[in-house]
């Protein structure tokens, strides 16, 4: 008889496969954390390299204590959705402190980063409006548009002129338009060039929304991310983002200057019909996003360590992302050289995130470090040590390729690399506009 799983079986497959070169991502466990880079696996102390953790605020002692605090005063959960069973006083204050923080009208929080953009977009563009998404856009974004009524269009990914050619088409249309576009993508870490996307949706009288979950905290003098870094904040109708990455917990948010956002939450299914996010996550999270703008130190010292990962790995002649960010990840074409790459770092003490097709743009297998500024500049000199040297035992580089390579300047908090050296996709040239994407590439399998 057949089974439920028999559709798996290919995937069943590949995993073990995977599984077969040594270890699988979903099996690891780490026995010990102990600190917000370090952990110890299978009886070894590491570096987390793949930590999102930008700021290194996971440990921070006001955080933890709010968080305990608000576990022994207001529970371990809210048991429930904020339209049924009502909100407690720190959603409340952290949606004020959150508006305020970003000098915006008003604020929504969700239970997670996912939940923000699905619970946003799928609500905020209905039957007859359009969605234009960029072409790499995280699951979220795609899982959003499938919830959506809307029609959805997918434009090439940073390509600014595709979109203005997508609009154009739509022009006489009714429905609003709303493009949503990432500012750091978190497979590559390459940004958004937003000016020319702002530009473009002020000619075209569209929305423009910016998922900033890698950039809250990492870019612009306050830490509110590419939109204050590129001085456009006042152009952008929504914001949306998530606590899982530099505030260290977990949560997410859409924020906006314009008006008659509440209504919001009585039209998004991720905002209704899920429990509201705990006291102490709510707690942790408004400790943390108070200290965001003061964090000018840690910023730097996370450009400072982005760069140094960047231009050791680069120098070391190893293919990586086309930007400079704190997102650095090393793009291998040959699957079985990127799994023992991964393996041999993991047996060296060194933690990354293997990304494999088609979660990965072009069907690349990628080793993907998330760089925080509690790494030390020893633990970065380390990580580029092993993974030069399994590189070139791998084969993968070799002591011509570390010749030809040239660094990177360090951005000045990220300015001189931002917007620009996007490469081309392989595929770039399809004009489709549905969500199949070509052979291999699944975008809507982004993490
Ligand atoms: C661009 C982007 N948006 C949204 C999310 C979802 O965030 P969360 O982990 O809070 O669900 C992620 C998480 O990886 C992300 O990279």
């Amino acid at each position: 008889m057949s089974s439920i799983f028999d559709k798996f079986a290919p995937l069943k497959e590949q995993h073990a496969a995977l599984t077969a070169l040594g270890r699988s991502p979903d099996q690891l466990q780490f026995e010990d954390i102990i600190s917000p880079t370090e952990a110890v696996l299978n009886g070894k102390r590491t570096i987390l390299m793949g930590t999102n953790n930008y700021l290194g605020m996971t440990f921070d002692d006001t955080s933890v204590n709010a968080a305990i605090e608000a576990l022994k005063t207001e529970g371990t959960g809210t048991t429930g959705s904020r339209i049924a069973n009502g909100s407690y006083e720190g959603h409340k204050a952290l949606e004020e402190e959150l508006a305020a923080f970003y000098d915006m009208r008003s604020a929504i929080l969700f239970s997670t980063g996912y939940q923000a953009n699905l619970g946003a977009i799928s609500a905020l563009a209905g039957r007859d409006d359009y969605l234009l998404i960029d072409a790499d856009s995280h699951a979220s974004i795609y899982d959003a548009c499938r919830l959506s009524d809307a029609q959805v269009i997918r434009f090439r990914h940073n390509d600014p002129d595709n979109l203005e050619r997508k609009l154009k088409r739509l022009e006489g249309t009714s429905g609003s338009k709303l493009i949503i576009v990432e500012s750091i993508y978190s497979m590559l870490g390459d940004m958004v060039p937003l000016k020319a996307f702002v530009e473009i949706k002020k000619k075209y009288g569209a929305y423009l929304l910016i998922d900033e979950a890698h950039s809250l905290g990492v870019l612009g003098e306050k830490g509110r991310g590419l939109c204050e870094h590129d001085g456009v904040e006042k152009d952008i109708d929504f914001i949306t983002g998530t606590f899982s990455k530099s505030i260290g917990t977990v949560g997410g948010f859409l924020v906006s200057n314009l008006p008659g956002m509440d209504i919001i939450r009585f039209v998004s299914r991720p905002y209704m019909f899920t429990a509201s996010p705990p006291p102490s996550v709510v707690a942790s999270a408004r400790q943390t996003l108070a200290k965001i703008a003061g964090a000018t130190d840690k910023r730097k010292q996370l450009w400072d360590n982005a760069t140094q990962l960047y231009n050791g790995l680069k120098a070391a002649g190893f293919e990586l992302g086309p930007t400079l960010s704190p997102i650095v990840a090393i793009r291998l074409s040959d699957p079985e050289k990127a799994i023992a790459l991964w393996n041999g770092l993991i047996d060296a003490g060194v933690y990354t995130n293997l990304a494999l097709p088609p979660a990965t743009p072009f069907g690349w297998y990628l080793l993907r470090s998330s760089i925080s500024a509690a790494h030390t500049p020893e633990q970065i000199a380390l990580a580029v040590e092993v993974c030069t040297k399994i590189g070139r035992e791998l084969g993968i580089i070799t002591l011509s390729n570390s010749q030809k390579a040239g660094v990177s300047k360090h951005p000045d908090n990220g300015s001189a690399q931002l917007n620009g050296a996007s490469e081309t996709h392989p595929d770039a040239t399809s004009e489709t506009e549905s969500l199949v994407t070509p052979t291999g590439d699944d975008p809507a399998a982004r993490v």
